[in-house]
């Protein structure tokens, strides 16, 4: 039976980590998968997670089970960076996920049990995201996120959508640092959003994988509340793989925002289910780690002055590169208004292609750059071989 499989591609994104592995130029440059790299290219384990995991590793006396719930501390500690001082009344709850990825898949397996059919989804978006919704039959809308050509925010195309979408229908958006665009919405944009869906009934999926790399938690989280703030009932997905340099350890949380308090035990019950015939139990390690931090004010500080230091020297990169201007068909001027570890260039595929062989730059084949891969000592090779493969 086996045989009967149809071969599947390697997942085009994560391919580019072994092709880049390979590649043996001294000059090579990598700006393919979404990790945050520093000055000098690295991807180093936070201080303060070090700090933390050695805490844990004296300190933890057990490893017995939690639950499907996982690590509720972990949880709960990150509530006042994404919902502020929101008053939830007893409306909102959380449970850990592998990763944003676990969350995302929890969040679309309960809509689907919910009698959700269809969702809407700007592209382009997270490769995976489309990937997520096909693995288990939802049945996707698009509409055009951003202009690829001119760079620019399509913010007609979500309202088109949320005008043909019907009641009941579910919707996509990222809370900031929109992956794989880098433009997000304006807060007057998110309120008009907001207004649409509240009218419409349609129900927002928010994507917060990205928290505190735009402008900082307390602004990167204005899109999520004023959504939340508007609408009756909300299912968030979040990531730590960025703001706590997690990724390979798997740290994620889906929090419901039930549309009243009476309804929560009962949405919450199905989340426990769903999650425990999915993955039983989130792993622990790396919520538990995240958790220490969050309980401790020193290391709380530790943590958020790197990522202050990684916004910042995103900043700087998108500002160095959008001194280049116009090159060809690209505008790296647009990169300077968008946030986060992405941008987009409208550049065709033999051009991405001739970056690889010719240059050893390695993109996503989408047109995505990880700005953050690129460094002083890079950027101009950068800028020049894109120049060089217009011609
Ligand atoms: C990315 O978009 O490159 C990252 O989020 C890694 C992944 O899982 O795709």
């Amino acid at each position: 039976m086996l045989e009967n499989l149809s071969e599947q591609p390697a997942d085009a994104l994560l391919a580019l980590i072994k092709l880049y592995a390979a590649d043996t130029s001294s000059d090579k440059i990598d700006l393919g998968v979404g990790v945050y790299r520093d000055a000098d290219g690295g991807t180093p384990v936070f201080a303060a997670i070090k700090a933390a995991e050695k805490r844990l590793v004296e300190t933890q006396d057990s490893k017995s089970y939690l639950g499907p719930e996982g690590d509720m501390g972990f949880v709960n500690g990150l509530v006042p960076y994404i919902f502020g001082d929101m008053a939830l009344a007893g409306r909102l709850d959380g449970v850990q996920t592998p990763g944003g990825t676990g969350a995302v898949r929890l969040a679309c397996d309960l809509l689907m049990a919910s009698g959700t059919k269809k969702i809407w989804m700007g592209t382009p978006s997270w490769p995976n995201h489309a990937q997520i919704f096909k693995a288990i039959n939802m049945e996707v809308g698009t509409f055009e996120h951003i202009d690829i050509a001119t760079q620019t925010l399509n913010f007609e195309g979500v309202m088109n959508a949320i005008a043909q979408a019907s009641s009941g229908d579910a919707l996509l958006l990222h809370g900031c640092c929109h992956n794989p665009t880098g433009a997000d919405y304006s807060a007057e944009q998110w309120q008009q959003i907001a207004d649409a869906i509240a009218a419409k009934g349609v129900f927002p999926l928010l994507d917060l994988a990205y928290h505190g790399l735009g402008h900082g938690f307390e602004e990167d989280s204005i899109g999520v509340r004023t959504i939340i703030k508007t609408v009756p009932e909300a299912l968030l997905a979040y990531s730590c793989d960025k703001n706590f340099g997690m990724y390979r350890e798997r740290v994620g949380a889906l929090y419901v925002i039930a549309p009243n308090a009476g309804s929560l035990p009962k949405i919450m019950s199905n989340v426990y289910a769903l999650a425990r015939a999915n993955w039983s139990m989130p792993p622990d390690h790396g919520g538990a780690a995240v958790r220490i931090i969050l309980e401790d004010a020193g290391l709380t500080q530790m943590w958020l002055d790197e990522v202050g230091s990684m916004r910042a020297r995103m900043r700087r990169v998108r500002d160095t590169l959008a001194s280049h201007g116009k090159v060809g068909a690209v505008d790296f001027a647009a990169i300077a208004g968008q946030n986060g570890l992405f941008g987009m260039l409208p550049l065709t595929k033999e051009q991405i292609m001739m970056l690889r062989s010719e240059h050893s730059i390695y993109m996503a084949g989408s047109g995505r750059i990880n700005i953050a891969g690129l460094t002083r000592h890079n950027i101009e090779k950068f800028a020049e071989a894109v120049r060089t493969v217009q011609k």
